[in-house]
Order: C-alpha cells, then sequence, then structure tokens
C-alpha cells in the first residue's frame, strides 16, 4: 500500500472554478481561498503562523521568542535538544500560561548518532496519597470540572524540568547554563504582550484574581490585567532559573523550590492539595518505546501511554489503511464521513482501555495489530455510520477489571514545537499546565504557575455501574516498567492519561516530518487531520497544517467554521446521520519536513501566535 499523492490545491481550484459545485461535485472548499484562510487563523493579524525554508536547520513553536531562542541555539552549535530546552524555558516566559516548569511535556526524539526514535515521559504525577475521593466534597459530591481545575488539589508532580535535564544529560551537547541564557535574558528584559496572550489573560481574569500572587504577576499598576503591547518582565522567574542552573534540578524537587512548591499547594486558599515534599524527591521522568505503526513507505513514531496520543493516532491510521486509502479525496462529503467514523471507532477505545499502563492493563499489541483494524473497519460506512457512542472492541490481551470512561474535559491549552537540526536531529515536543495558567496557583517569589494536570484522571473511580475506570486517580505506587529496563526498580505513582501527540514520522527508515498540536483531547483529531492531510492528500505543508479540520471524539463531530458554513456539505452529512456542529479553531499545529533535496520546510499554524523559522 502507498499512500496516493495527487495535487488536491489543483484539483479543489478546477472544482472551485465550476460555479455549479456542490456536494454533487464532492469537493466541497477550497483551503486556499483568503476568506477560508482568515476564518481559520488570522485571529491575531499579521505575524500570526506561516512556513519558512531553510538548510541547516529549523524550529517551529507558538511563541516568536521562543522560536528565535531556539535557532540562536542552534547556530551557536547546539543540537536539536539543546535547541529544545531552550525553546521550553522561553515558553515558561512567553507562555505561562500553557507550559512552563510547573508542569510537564512529552518529547519524542530522532537520535541521528543511534538513528533510533526515542520518547520521554515528563508527565506529571499524582502525590502518592491522591485517590478519587479528593475530587469529592465532605458530602461525596464530585466538584465540578469548573472548580476542581483551581487550586493545589489538582496539581500534579512537575515533570517538565527533571525531563529537560534528561533530554540535555542523554542527547544534547550543551550546560543547563547555556541553554537556560535565552529565557533568563527575556525574563529580566521584558517582551510586549502578543495578542493571545492579552486574550487568554482577559478570558481567565476572574479565575487568576482568586489568586492574589498569580493576578499580581499578571497586573497593570491599577489592578487590571496586562493588554496587548504591554512590557511583561518576570524577574522572579529569571532568578529561579538561575538558581537552578546553580544549584541543578535537586533545588527544584529536593531544595528551597521544593519546599516554596509544597507551601503553595497545601497552603492554597482555594482547595488545597496534598503533594509533598517526597512526592516531589521521587519524581523522575521515563524513556518509554515509542508507538510505532507502518503507514505505506512512513513509519509513525507516537508517544505511548500515559498518552492516549500515539496509540489512537497509530489505531486511526491502521484503520484508514483497512478502509482503503486511495478511496479518498481531501473535501468530498464521503472522505470527511469516513475521517468522523475513523476518529469515533478509535476513540472508543481510548475512552475505554488507555490510560498510565504502569498501573492498568492497555492492550497496546492487540489495538494496534492492523487485524484488529480490519476487524473495526467494518463499522465505518459513511452512509450510514455507526450511532455514537461507540462500544469499544476486544482487542487481543484485554481484561476487564479496568475499563468503561466518558471523554475528560481537558483543556485546549498546552503547547508545541519542533526542532530539526543540520545532523538531522529531531524533536517534536508537546508540553502543557493543563487548563490556562494550570491550577492558577503560582509559587510565591518564583514567577511560575502550577499545573492542574491531576484533573486529566477520571473524575470519578467507576462509572455509573460500579465497573473500574482505567483512568480513575489511584493511590499508591508501583514500578515503572520502562521498556528500556533501566527504570525498573524505580516507583512510581500514577500519571494521569493525556491525549498529547508529538510525533515524529520516518520515510524509508530516514527522519521526514515531525508534528504536534496543543488542543485537550481534541489533539489526536488535530494531528491525525494535519497528517493525513501531507501525507496521503499531498497538500504542501502549511495548507497541510492550515486546512480547515473534522474532529470527533466518539461524539458529536465537529468541523471548522469553513467546512461548518458549507450548508450543502453540512446538509449532507446530517441527512446521513451525521450531526455536525461548528468547531471553534482546533489545535495550532507546528510541523517541520525534511524534503527530498534535503531543504527543511517549516510550517507554523495561523490559528495562535507562531513562528517557523531556520537558518
Ligand atoms: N492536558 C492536556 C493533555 O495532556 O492532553
Amino acid at each position: 500500500m502507498t499512500p496516493n499523492r495527487r495535487n488536491n490545491s489543483l484539483l479543489l481550484t478546477l472544482f472551485l472554478l465550476c460555479p455549479l459545485w456542490g456536494v454533487a461535485s464532492t469537493v466541497v472548499v477550497d483551503e486556499s481561498d483568503p476568506e477560508v484562510r482568515r476564518d481559520i487563523g488570522d485571529r491575531f493579524g499579521p505575524g500570526s503562523g506561516g512556513s519558512y525554508f531553510a538548510e541547516n536547520g529549523m524550529v517551529t513553536s507558538s511563541s516568536n521568542q521562543a522560536t528565535f531562542a531556539g535557532v540562536e541555539i542552534l547556530r551557536a552549535g547546539g543540537n536539536a535538544f539543546d535547541a529544545a530546552v531552550a525553546v521550553q524555558m522561553v515558553l515558561s516566559v512567553t507562555e505561562p500560561y500553557a507550559s512552563g516548569i510547573g508542569g510537564g511535556l512529552f518529547a519524542m526524539g530522532y537520535n541521528a548518532q543511534s538513528e533510533s526514535v526515542f520518547a520521554l515521559d515528563g508527565r506529571e504525577e499524582s502525590p502518592k496519597a491522591f485517590n478519587a475521593s479528593r475530587f469529592e466534597d465532605s458530602r461525596g459530591k464530585l466538584i465540578p470540572f469548573s472548580k476542581r481545575i483551581s487550586g493545589g488539589n489538582s496539581v500534579g508532580v512537575p515533570g517538565t524540568l527533571a525531563a529537560c535535564v534528561t533530554l540535555l544529560q542523554k542527547h544534547g551537547t550543551m550546560s543547563l547554563a547555556e541553554v537556560c541564557q535565552p529565557a533568563i535574558r527575556i525574563a529580566y528584559e521584558g517582551f510586549r504582550i502578543p495578542a493571545p496572550f492579552a486574550a487568554n489573560l482577559a478570558h481567565h481574569w476572574d479565575r487568576i484574581s482568586q489568586f492574589p500572587k498569580t493576578k499580581e504577576l499578571f497586573s497593570r499598576p491599577d489592578g487590571s490585567p496586562l493588554q496587548e503591547g504591554d512590557l511583561f518582565r518576570n524577574p522572579d522567574f529569571a532568578a529561579t532559573l538561575e538558581l537552578i542552573v546553580k544549584e541543578g534540578e535537586s533545588v527544584f524537587y529536593r531544595g528551597q523550590i521544593a519546599n516554596d512548591i509544597v507551601e503553595a499547594v497545601q497552603s492554597s486558599a482555594v482547595q488545597p492539595g496534598i503533594l509533598t515534599l517526597a512526592d516531589l524527591e521521587r519524581y523522575r521522568p521515563v524513556n518509554r518505546l515509542p508507538v510505532a505503526t507502518d503507514f505505506g513507505p512512513y513509519s509513525v513514531y507516537g508517544m505511548p501511554m500515559p498518552s492516549s496520543g500515539g496509540a489512537t493516532l497509530g489505531l486511526m491510521l491502521n484503520l484508514v489503511q483497512a478502509y482503503g486509502i486511495d478511496d479518498l479525496q481531501w473535501g468530498t462529503a464521503d472522505t470527511f464521513a469516513v475521517l468522523i467514523d475513523i476518529q469515533n471507532v478509535a476513540f472508543a477505545d481510548r475512552n475505554f482501555y488507555m490510560a498510565d499502563a504502569d498501573f492498568v492493563n492497555v492492550p497496546i499489541d492487540g489495538l494496534l495489530d492492523p487485524d484488529y483494524a480490519a476487524s473495526r473497519i467494518t463499522l465505518v460506512d459513511p452512509n450510514n455510520p455507526p450511532a455514537t457512542p461507540i462500544a469499544p472492541g476486544t482487542p487481543t490481551g484485554a481484561t476487564t477489571p479496568d475499563n468503561g470512561d466518558a471523554i475528560n474535559a481537558e483543556s485546549p491549552t498546552t503547547t508545541h514545537f519542533c526542532i530539526v537540526d543540520k545532523d538531522r536531529n529531531v524533536a517534536s515536543i508537546t508540553s502543557t499546565i493543563e487548563q490556562h495558567f494550570g491550577s492558577a496557583v503560582l509559587v510565591p517569589g518564583r514567577g511560575f504557575l502550577l499545573n492542574n494536570e491531576l484533573t486529566d484522571f477520571s473524575g470519578r473511580a467507576t462509572d455509573r455501574d460500579g465497573v473500574p475506570l482505567a483512568n480513575r486517580p489511584t493511590a499508591g505506587l508501583l514500578p515503572r516498567r520502562s521498556a528500556l529496563g533501566e527504570d525498573a526498580t524505580t516507583l512510581g505513582a500514577k500519571r494521569p492519561r493525556s491525549s498529547m501527540s508529538p510525533t515524529i514520522v520516518l520515510k524509508d527508515g530516514a527522519p521526514y516530518l515531525a508534528i504536534g498540536s496543543p488542543g485537550g483531547s481534541r489533539i489526536i483529531g488535530v494531528v491525525f487531520n494535519a497528517l493525513l492531510n501531507s501525507l496521503v492528500f499531498d497538500f504542501d505543508l502549511q495548507d497541510a497544517v492550515n486546512a480547515p479540520r473534522v474532529i470527533s471524539r466518539n461524539g458529536t463531530p465537529e468541523m471548522e467554521s469553513p467546512l461548518y458554513r458549507n450548508e450543502a456539505l453540512r446538509t449532507e452529512l446530517s441527512e446521513r446521520g451525521y450531526p455536525i456542529v461548528d468547531a471553534q479553531a482546533a489545535g495550532s499545529v507546528q510541523a517541520i519536513l525534511i524534503q527530498e533535496n534535503g531543504w527543511l520546510e517549516g510550517a507554523a499554524d495561523p490559528r495562535r501566535e507562531g513562528l517557523a523559522l531556520g537558518y
């Protein structure tokens, strides 16, 4: 099987030139239409998103300063992993509402020297004593999600710093001091608040205002929220990074900063938490075996549990192959219907089985067996869609003590960045503090926010029938089942299920594409759309990133407005049984493709601030 390569831009343009086009003609939208583009992105004005071509190295991220810092490190001789840590540290300054050292990340990498793909799990983990009762009020009633997200109770042990240090030590060439320099400089000197930052701040101001220290950091002198164009400095964070550089990560996990984190969590005026110094001290990032899916000449590598991203994406790609790639054509009602069904079928298993595999049995081999996809594809019928929610299947290896789960209300925040260096090392990293502004708890005097990642667990331990949920919070420690063996003796607490899908694609064994996106549980569908646009529908990379997306999570299918507004398409799909709803801009993809001539093509999504830049 070889994914077909068509010139879709030409095809779409031809159909648009036909005045009678509509669903009967099946091609329904020209994603290069300026109207469509304005609606997808450009929400934040010129400069948001766009492509860049370069020969040596490339960085794409959702923050201009972070991209500049990454390129600065590459130009100074650093590799992709050195640059990745620099980018992450700058993002902690310039997008403090989306990621940072108070949160967690998943890093996929291709190491050019060992010619291998690796997966590094820097996910937050729960305090050892955390269980589902922590989400209940004094009468045993589930605390609403809108309340669970704020305050110390939802804070997981942050993994970002430990993962960055591991990345640097195992794969990098520079010191922590060198790669932290750009972030320290920007945090001291400040930068002008861009539109997305100001918009997020305004939107979340009521929540932020419950936390005086957090409010103070993001306020003008008169106490109102910082506005677009205001200078934002964070000297506390600069000093925190300087301390970490001087004393090492131990100061964060065992020293003064650890004390401050525990104090901030336990004394939170809003829902105090139970995180202890022992929880911080125990934390280790975990080297995991990536999820690999063959897709024609491509091998698609994704993040394994506790992220559901790699396995769900792999299952979707297997379902595409089982359906027949040659039968798909972007822009047709048939294809959108198939993509909806495939996402629903994959999410049925994702919601049911996937969680921290150190704690529950996730039948990963069975789920990713092409024969399993062949059995599940019988559910897909673009003229007669299966009713949702679709029931999960029974892949080989499935056991049933841990199952049954509804989708979590995961936040659309988070951030993704990609880097390729001159030696063709590749980094594809998705990083988060969960909700915008995380738990909204700022570590006083340290200038960083703590995550609310524990809300990515199921709120309840069991479903309505009393069946335990795979992704329930579970107290206690279990041995880490690192595929690489080196962590076999490490005991860890449970990590909440994620949807983050940092992805690396090899073509005929060589690095070809790095891609990923923020977007909560929509991340998987967002990456699935963009990946198919590039690998199957043959869009240029930027078009693959920009094209309006169709997302479905075993429920109501969502189409981004340029598709949703096409009445003929919507009517046709609705008559077939697809009740489409309008989607806000979904995700914000960052991608880098290594072209056949060796040049690098970077693409940043216009749906959010973002910059692709190389040299
Ligand atoms: N908190 C977003 C995710 O982990 O998918």
